[in-house]
């Protein structure tokens, strides 16, 4: 098992570049089962999560090779049924689902286990596909779903208790390409990630339009052919570089960012006294506040605040004067980098799913435990600042969404040591 250890102190300075969406790569990459031609995804990152979505596909019968940032799939044969082992290691592999039946008529998938961060339930997604005439059986910890007629289009709604969902709104889009008819999504989620899958379906041939507001209207075509496709610049990679930048930042760029998906988190920054500016040709530029004070903010599907985001917004208030209130209403338990920074003597106080953060001067280094992939990027970007050297442990949970995240840090000043334990 590895560790990072995080010397505190060093001010940031420096440009860093940042990688392709990790939750747009993954439906995309599942949505490559619709053709048997050859598609062609450039900007997938290198992480364990895109990592698993290979081992996935091929495990499924398609040929799937990287090569320098690229993923090339051909899916001509595959088999209707996901592997178990791995299927339950990433939840975000539910989103073979829609592929698999829309273009085989059944699919045999396991049900993804919950997380740190709260239940993960998928109803959403087996509604959606028995609205499209599929037959939805869960035996087993297995999701069994058959469509011998084919997929039928309806009209399908994706919102739930606590808003849309994501890869649900994904995953009845993959379905519904190759569906006999009109599929009309309501309550569709309208993340950046949703429109860039809707770009590459289009790509291969299908007719989705809508992607990116609340309703999303899809005619069904026959059959899709190979495409080629650049995923989009990590919204949430970029908000955690930018939030290292506000806490430790003298002089930091970020490089292929896309300031569009990000205007909650940026707004949030200026509100509390943080300088960032938005630079030609993707960039932003940001350094720490010299008049910082604690603001509230409150997650939500997008556009509201970025969920995934919510953690290293906190290690940030933890050391900004006076007091931060921060709401989580998306996954309300995802508060598991509270303790850990408490432990680093910050002084967060919880109440339902609200955190009370009230800034101190300084944090000071501790042995932490990383417990899901965003509290983990929390808990290195508080070690930026504190006093001492603070050992970050079960990297495995940074490596699932940050690619060579020591690099980057190095190349812009931070002193990290990958180390085994
Ligand atoms: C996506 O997960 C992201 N993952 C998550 O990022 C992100 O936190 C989440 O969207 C919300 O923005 C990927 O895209 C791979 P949801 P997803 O379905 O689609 C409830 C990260 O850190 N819900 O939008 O699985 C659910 O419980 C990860 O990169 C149902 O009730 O999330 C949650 O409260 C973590 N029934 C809310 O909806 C369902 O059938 C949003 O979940 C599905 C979801």
């Amino acid at each position: 098992m590895e560790k990072l250890l995080v010397h505190g102190g060093s001010r940031l300075k420096g440009t860093v570049t940042i990688s392709g969406s990790k939750n747009s790569s993954l439906p995309i990459m599942a949505a490559t089962l619709l053709t048997r031609e050859k598609c062609v995804i450039r900007k997938v990152p290198d992480l364990s999560d895109t990592n698993y979505m290979v081992r996935i596909l091929a495990t499924l019968g398609a040929d799937v090779e990287r090569a320098s940032g690229n993923v090339i799939t051909s899916a001509e044969n595959v088999s209707h049924q996901a592997p178990y082992d791995l299927v339950r290691k990433m939840r975000a592999s539910v989103c073979v689902l829609g592929p698999l039946v829309g273009r085989l008529r059944q699919a045999l998938v396991s049900l993804p286990g919950g997380c740190v961060i709260g239940d993960r339930p998928i109803d959403l997604h087996l509604r959606g596909l028995e609205a499209l005439g599929a037959r939805v059986e869960v035996k087993g910890g297995d999701v069994s779903v058959h469509a011998a007629e084919g997929l039928r289009g309806a009209e399908v709604n994706m919102r739930g208790k606590h808003g849309s969902t994501v890869l649900g709104t994904g995953n009845i889009m993959m379905a519904a390409v190759l569906a006999k008819g009109q599929t009309i999504i309501e309550g569709a989620a309208v993340e950046p990630e949703v429109s860039d899958l809707a770009a590459f379906l289009n790509a291969m041939g299908a007719k989705v339009q809508g992607a990116g507001t609340r309703t999303i209207v899809i005619e069904g075509v026959d059959e899709l052919g190979g495409a080629e496709h650049v995923v989009i610049p990590d919204r949430i990679e970029a908000g955690t570089f930018l939030v290292a930048g506000a806490l430790a930042g003298d002089d930091v760029t970020l490089e292929n960012v896309c300031s569009s998906h990000m205007g909650e988190l940026i707004n949030f920054l200026r509100q509390s006294g943080h300088p960032v500016n938005e630079l030609p040709g993707d960039r932003l530029h940001i350094s720490s506040g010299q008049d910082v004070r604690g603001n509230d903010l409150v997650t939500g599907p997008y556009p509201e605040f970025a969920t995934d985001m919510q953690a290293q917004v906190c290690a940030l208030c933890a050391t900004t004067p006076g007091i931060s209130v921060v709401t989580e209403t998306v996954f309300p338990q995802r508060f598991m980098h509270v303790p850990e920074l408490n432990r680093m003597g910050a002084n967060i106080r919880m109440e339902d799913s609200t955190a009370i953060i009230r800034g101190v001067e300084r944090l000071s280094a501790a042995p932490v435990m990383a417990s899901d992939l965003r509290a983990s990027a929390a808990l290195v970007v508080a070690g930026l600042a504190a006093e001492g050297t603070t050992e970050v442990n079960r990297l495995y949970h940074i490596d699932r969404g940050y690619e060579n995240i020591d690099d980057k840090l190095h190349r812009i000043g931070a002193r990290v040591e990958r180390v085994s334990q």
